[in-house]
This record gives C-alpha cells, structure tokens and sequence, in this order.
C-alpha cells in the first residue's frame, strides 16, 4: 500500500511466528486454543450466544455459493499474514497487538439514506442470517493472493433490513476508532477512521459479503473482528475490518486510501490486471497456499476481477474502467 510497495516485504514476514516459535510454546498455545474452544462449545451449549461468538468460538455454517476449489491458504497465514493498520503497519503485528482487542460489547449503526435506520448488536447480526461458508479469493493491491474460507451472508440481507431510500445511490462503511485499544490509531498513518465504500448495487450484489468469521470460527481480531465486509473482485483494501457504522449516502464516499493517495488507490480498485498500480504491475500475484516462504512463490497470472467476471462484469458495463481504477 502506500507504505511498503511489494519488493519491500522481506521473505521472513509470511512466516513471522512459525519459524522461531518453540515447540514448546507452540504446544501450549496449542493447549490453550482447544481448552477456549472447549469454553465455546459449552457456552454453546448453555445457550449463551453473547459469549460463543468471541474469537475463535465455533460457528456451525452451511455451505455457500461462489466456491473455488483451488487450495486453501493456511490457516495460520491467514492470520499472521494481515493488512490492519490500526494495530501495525507490518504484517505480522496485528496477530500479537490485536490479541486483547475487546468485540463485546458490540454495535453496527446502520444509517443515513434508509427508511428504518437501526443499531444492530453484534449478536443480533450473527443471527440475521444462516452463516455460509464461501471459498473466495483474496487479492490484495500488494500483489499477494490468498483463497480463504469466510463466513458471512450477502450484505445484502442487512442492508434490505433498513430498507434503503430510493436517493441512497453508495455505502460508506466506518471500522472503530479507538486509539487506546489500537496503536497504530496513535500515529497519524491514515486519516482514521478507516472508511471504505461500495456503489449501492456492488453492495447489493449476491458475491458481496457481510463476515463473521473464517475458517469456521468467529473472525480472530486481526482478520477484522468481530464483523467486517468481504468483497472478492476488487483489492483487499476495500474488505474495511472491525465495522461500528454503514451509512448508506448520495454522493461516493471518500475512502481512506484514496483520500492517502488518489492516484494510486480509485474508488472502484476492482482488481484488473490491465490496469498498473503507479508504482508496480499488477498482472501477476503470488498465492499464499502453503507452498514456501514469500519470495519464493511463483507467480501466477491476475485475473480481470480477480476471476469473478462472470458474476460482476455487468456492474461495470459501458465504464472506462482505466479512469474509473
Ligand atoms: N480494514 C481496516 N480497518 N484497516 C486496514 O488496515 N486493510 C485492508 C483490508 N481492510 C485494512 C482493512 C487490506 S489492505 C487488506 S489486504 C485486507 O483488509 C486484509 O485482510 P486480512 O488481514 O483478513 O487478510
């Protein structure tokens, strides 16, 4: 992004702890991760949903459309390989300084150019809709790839439920501020909160998703707990973490990166290989799968919207998607 450009991310950062984590402490975390899963389960049991959704509680899910089969990125990548900057600016900070995050209480306001404006607790959003698992690509402007097995439901079901106005024409979508829980929040990296918005209809479309978790479990903290959004064609950076607000408006919203740096982040940054970020190329990405360390990843082609063409390509249909980046 605008702080590191890819050839500045050493091959050490995609294996930040398993590499020189002792077997021992490994061991104990290992320990310690089932006895909370444990906790999870028979506050499940106890039907106590306020509690079983905290990070790393099981979510029961069924099985979503849009899957791909191509191999899943680790687990452990997934989650101390992160873009948070609200924690760091390095990939492997969020995992250790979003540990204590607290997602409970929690609310979403959803707002502004909507019949029935309402605050949704956390609890009342897991329970919206049926959780889906769905298998999507995750390009990041950076140049790496992940494929990643969210949970969520289409954004769309929240969105029906304020029932939007005919003048509501975009979505602005707003993550917490809260500088004393987040360090990076204390230096002026960005201009927080972190904003990110989406044209109503790109919001509106089945592929866009409301998610809560991934992996089968609630969303750890650095992956943007305890709910964020999911949108598979265009550039991670639009995917904003750790949502309190959406606000549906008239005019496009200034997103955060774009605001950073206009000629390198557009409002759309549907992912397309035709089109070069200022500073590097984007026709190629290398998928994180498992397979090595970072630098060693051969790389394989980007697709137009990062292989969803099919499903969004008419969203964008008579559009100079050059100009419109
Ligand atoms: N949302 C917030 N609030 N802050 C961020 O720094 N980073 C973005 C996006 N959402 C970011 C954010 C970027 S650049 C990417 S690639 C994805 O989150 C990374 O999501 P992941 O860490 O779950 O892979």
């Amino acid at each position: 992004m605008l702080i590191k450009k890819p050839a500045d991310v050493a091959s050490s950062e995609i294996t930040p702890k398993r590499a020189y984590l002792s077997r021992r402490t490994f061991m104990a975390g290992a320990a310690a991760a089932g006895a909370s899963l444990l906790a999870g389960r028979k506050l499940l049991e106890m039907g106590s949903p306020a509690q079983v959704v905290e990070a790393g509680a099981k979510l029961s899910t069924v099985k979503g459309p849009f899957g791909t089969d191509e191999k899943l990125t680790p687990y452990k990548d997934v989650t101390t390989y992160n873009n948070f900057y609200e924690f760091s600016t390095d990939k492997d900070g969020p995992a250790a300084l979003a540990k204590d995050f607290r997602t409970r209480p929690w609310q979403v306001k959803v707002e502004g150019l909507v019949q029935k404006p309402r605050t949704f607790d956390i609890d009342d959003i897991l329970k919206l809709a049926p959780l889906e698992e769905r298998v999507y690509r995750h390009r990041c402007v950076e140049g790496w790839s992940m494929v990643i097995p969210w949970v969520g439901y289409p954004l769309s079901s929240l969105l029906k439920q304020v029932d939007p106005l005919g003048k509501a024409k975009y979505v602005e979508f707003t993550t917490i501020l809260d500088p004393k829980q987040m360090p990076g929040q204390r230096a002026r990296i960005l201009d927080w909160p972190y904003i990110e918005g989406l044209r109503l209809d790109e919001a509106m479309h089945p592929l866009a998703i409301l998610c809560v978790g991934l992996y089968g479990e609630a969303l750890p903290n650095q992956d943007g707990a305890p709910v964020r959004i999911v949108v598979p064609w265009k550039y991670g950076f639009k995917s904003a973490k750790s949502l309190v607000k959406i606000r549906l408006v008239e005019q496009q919203p200034i997103n955060t990166w774009n605001q950073a740096a206009p000629s390198e982040y557009g409002f759309y940054s549907n992912v397309n290989p035709q089109v070069d970020h200022p500073r590097w190329s984007q026709k190629m990405e290398r998928r994180i799968d498992g397979s090595g360390f970072f630098a060693s990843i051969k790389k394989i082609p980007t697709r137009p919207f990062n292989g969803y063409g099919d499903q969004v390509a008419q969203l964008y249909a008579g559009m100079d998607l050059r100009k419109y980046f």
